[in-house]
C-alpha cells in the first residue's frame, strides 16, 4: 500500500522531471473481457481529459463502457478537491455505491483523481469506507491496468497513491469525447502555491511537457480532422520553465498556431507569468482564439497578498488593458469571496475592480477551507451568511455584464464552430463563437464538426441565439 502525506506533497526540488512511457502487461488485457465499467467525472478539464486517457486504459483492459451505473460491474469515481461541494458529491454517490454493492458484491468500486491525492480523504478510505476495492492517484495514473488487476486478483482493498513530484509520462491511449474539439495537456502540476488552494498538492510539481512531444498530438489531431485544441494546464503561461531549452509559452503558441489546426484555445493563465511577447503572439495568430481566461481572485491588493497570488491590483489591471486592446478580445475571470480577513472594505475594491473590468464571464466561489492549505491558520474567518451575502452582490453585478457584452454582438456575424446539436431542443443546433460564447440557431445536422458564419439575434446573459447566414 502506498499512502499519500501533506507533507511530501508540498517538497519541490531541482531534480528534473522524469518523461516515462505507458506500458501495459499483456495479462491486463484480459481482466476487463465481459464486463462494463461506469466513470463519473468531476472537476475540471484536467479531469476531464483524464477520464478520456482512463476510459481507453480501460477499454485496452477488456472493460465496455455503461452509462448506466446499474449495468456496471466496475465503477469508478474520477474526483475533484478545490471545494467542499465537490468532496460532498463525490463522498455521496460513494454513499450510493455502498447500497449497490450490499445486493451485487462483485461489484468493484475505485477512486481516484484529486481526492484520491488527499491524505485526509485516504484515512477515511481506509477506515470508514473499507469496502471501495481501490484508490490510485494523478501521479500514477498510468498504472490503472496494473492497480486494477491487483485490487480484483488479490480480492482486497488496493489504495497505492503515491506523493511525489511526478513524471511526465507519454503515450497514454486516449477516448476523446469529441472529434472536434480536443484537450492537449501541455504541463502538469502548480508550484504557485495559492494560500487557499490544493491543486499543488494534488496535482503535484509543475511539469511541462517536451514541446515536440505537444506538437507531434496538435498535428496528429488536425490530420484527424479536429477543428479545434485547448491547450491545457493549471498555468499554462509557466510551460517551459521547468525545462532547459529555452522555449515558454510564446514559442508553443506560435508553434501550435503554426501547425495551421483553426482554432487554438488555452487554460488558464495566471496573469504573474503573462508576458508582452505572449500578447502579440496571441494579437498576431487569427487561430488563436480571442479568448483569455484570467482569474483575478480578489480586488484588494492587501487580500491578493494574503492568498499569495504574487501580484497588486494595479499590475492585474495594467495586464487586463492591455490584452483588452487586442480587438474582439474575451476576458473572463474567477473571483473568490469570503477569503479570512477579508472586510467590507475589501469586498467593495473586488465590486469595484469588476465594474471596471467588465468581465464578459466569471466563475465566482464562496472561500472554502481545504485541509493542508496555508489559509486554514489564517485568522479572521468570514462568516457563512456574510460570505454568501457577498457572492449575491458580485454575482449582480457580473451578471450585467455578461448580458452587456453579449447584447454588444447583437445584428453582427460571427464564425461559429458548430460543436452540437442543441441540448435544449428549441434550436437544432449549438456551437461557440472564437470568443467562447455560446451561440443557439437552426440549421442542418451536416454542419455539425464545421465553422459557419452566424448572425446573432438575440443576446441573454449566458448564451445568444442566432440565425445562420
Ligand atoms: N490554476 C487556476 C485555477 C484552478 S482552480 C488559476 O490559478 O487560475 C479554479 C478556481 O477555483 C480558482 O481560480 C479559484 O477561484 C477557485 N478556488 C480554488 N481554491 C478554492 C478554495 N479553496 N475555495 C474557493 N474557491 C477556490
Ligand atoms: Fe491553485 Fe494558484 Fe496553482 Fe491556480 S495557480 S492551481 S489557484 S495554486
Ligand atoms: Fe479539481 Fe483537481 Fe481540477 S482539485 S479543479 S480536479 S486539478
Amino acid at each position: 500500500m502506498n499512502k499519500p502525506n501533506y507533507q511530501e506533497a508540498r517538497v519541490r526540488t531541482k531534480n528534473k522531471v522524469n518523461v516515462r512511457h505507458y506500458e501495459i502487461e499483456e495479462s491486463a488485457k484480459q481482466v476487463g473481457i465481459g464486463k462494463k465499467y461506469y466513470l463519473r467525472t468531476y472537476g475540471c478539464q484536467m479531469n476531464e481529459h483524464d477520464s478520456e486517457n482512463i476510459c481507453a486504459m480501460l477499454e485496452q483492459m477488456g472493460f465496455t463502457e455503461t452509462n448506466d451505473v446499474k449495468d456496471a460491474d466496475l465503477v469508478l469515481l474520477n474526483t475533484c478537491s478545490i471545494r467542499e461541494n465537490a468532496h460532498n458529491k463525490a463522498y455521496g454517490m460513494l454513499g450510493r455505491l455502498k447500497h449497490m454493492k450490499a445486493t451485487k458484491k462483485d461489484l468493484i468500486v475505485g477512486l481516484c483523481g484529486c481526492m484520491a491525492q488527499e491524505e485526509g480523504v485516504v484515512n477515511t478510505i481506509l477506515t470508514k469506507y473499507k469496502w471501495v476495492n481501490f484508490a490510485f492517484g494523478t501521479h500514477n495514473l498510468d498504472k490503472l491496468p496494473e492497480i486494477i488487476t491487483k485490487a480484483i486478483e488479490e480480492n482486497k482493498q488496493n489504495i497505492d497513491v503515491v506523493s511525489e513530484e511526478g513524471d511526465v509520462v507519454e503515450d497514454i491511449p486516449v477516448k476523446r469525447a469529441s472529434t472536434i474539439k480536443a484537450y492537449v495537456n501541455i504541463i502538469y502540476g502548480c508550484d504557485k502555491f495559492c494560500t487557499y488552494c490544493i491543486v499543488p498538492y494534488t496535482r503535484g510539481k509543475q511539469r511541462s511537457r517536451r514541446h515536440q512531444d505537444i506538437l507531434k498530438e496538435v498535428n496528429e489531431l488536425k490530420d484527424e480532422g479536429y477543428q479545434e485544441v485547448t491547450l491545457l494546464g493549471q498555468n499554462v503561461n509557466a510551460y517551459g520553465k521547468d525545462l532547459d531549452d529555452n522555449y515558454g509559452m510564446e514559442d508553443l503558441l506560435e508553434d501550435v498556431a503554426k501547425t495551421g489546426i483553426p482554432r487554438i484555445r488555452f487554460v488558464t493563465s495566471h496573469p504573474w507569468d503573462f508576458t508582452d511577447r505572449m500578447i502579440e503572439v496571441i494579437a498576431k495568430y487569427p487561430n488563436i482564439m480571442k479568448s483569455v481566461h484570467l482569474p483575478v481572485q480578489s480586488g484588494s491588493s492587501r487580500i491578493l497578498k494574503l492568498m499569495g497570488r504574487r501580484y497588486t491590483k494595479e499590475e492585474y489591471i495594467s495586464l487586463f488593458d492591455k490584452l483588452r486592446k487586442i480587438p474582439n478580445m474575451h476576458i473572463s475571470t474567477d473571483i473568490i469571496v469570503g477569503f479570512p480577513g477579508e472586510t467590507e472594505e475589501d469586498f467593495e475594491e473586488t465590486l469595484a475592480l469588476a465594474k471596471y473590468c467588465k468581465f464578459d464571464n466569471a466563475y465566482t466561489f464562496i472561500f472554502s477551507e481545504r485541509e493542508g492549505t496555508p489559509a486554514c491558520k489564517l485568522p479572521n474567518k468570514v462568516p457563512e451568511e456574510v460570505k454568501e451575502e457577498r457572492l449575491q452582490r458580485l454575482n449582480a453585478v457580473m451578471n450585467q455584464y455578461f448580458l452587456e457584452s453579449n447584447q454588444k454582438l447583437l445584428d453582427k456575424e460571427f464564425n461559429v464552430l458548430v460543436d452540437g446539436k442543441n441540448e435544449t431542443g428549441k434550436t437544432s443546433l449549438s456551437g461557440y463563437l472564437e470568443n467562447n460564447k455560446l451561440i443557439n440557431f437552426d440549421g442542418p445536422d451536416e454542419l455539425v464538426g464545421k465553422i459557419v458564419k452566424v448572425k446573432v439575434t438575440e443576446a441573454k446573459t449566458w448564451s445568444l441565439n442566432g440565425k445562420l447566414v
